[in-house]
């Protein structure tokens, strides 16, 4: 069976609501995809090689990625090499419209692209991924859950 990490930062649930709403999207995809939702602090960035969809999120912190989830992309550094190929998608919040969240997804994007990842770009929702200027409302989380069941269905179906 494949699966996905579903992985973020988040100080007051904004983006903890998005990364729900992605795995939502992806326990909606008919097939067998196992999704795994934890914190930065709850997940060893050792343990990615064992996922074949990484989805990554991060409140918007000085027009980047918060410092946690900076860290964490540090720390991978201990599987750089072994997670080429695999698929990965971002998702942002932030405070304020023009606040800053398409250059945190693309701070994830980039990161992922160094692991020589295969990121997901969408044509019909945020270009990058998902923004929400703070909580994310019906249309950000089905923005979340369309992400969720995308991703799904590309590591089920490759
Ligand atoms: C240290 C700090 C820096 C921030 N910088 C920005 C920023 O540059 N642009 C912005 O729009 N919001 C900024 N914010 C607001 C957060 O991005 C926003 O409240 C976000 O939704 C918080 O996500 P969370 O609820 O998942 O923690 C900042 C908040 C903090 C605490």
């Amino acid at each position: 069976m494949s699966s996905v990490a579903v992985i973020y930062f988040s100080k007051t649930g904004n983006t903890e609501a998005m990364a729900e709403a992605v795995r939502a999207g992806m326990e909606e995809y008919e097939g067998d995809v196992e999704v795994e939702l934890a914190s930065v602090a709850e997940f060893d960035p050792a343990d990615l090689t064992e996922y074949e969809g990484i989805i990554l999120g991060s409140p918007t912190y000085y027009g980047i990625v918060a410092a946690p989830m900076k860290e964490f992309l540090d720390e991978s550094i201990s599987v750089h090499g072994d997670l080429s190929g695999k698929y990965g998608a971002a998702f942002a919040s932030c405070g304020i419209e023009g606040g800053g969240s398409e250059t945190t997804c693309l701070t994830l994007v980039k990161a992922m692209m160094v692991h020589g990842m295969t990121v997901k770009g969408f044509h019909d929702i945020g270009h990058y991924g998902p923004v929400s200027v703070g909580e994310p409302g019906a249309d950000k989380k089905e923005e979340c859950r369309q992400v969720g069941r995308e991703i799904a269905t590309i590591v089920a179906e490759d």
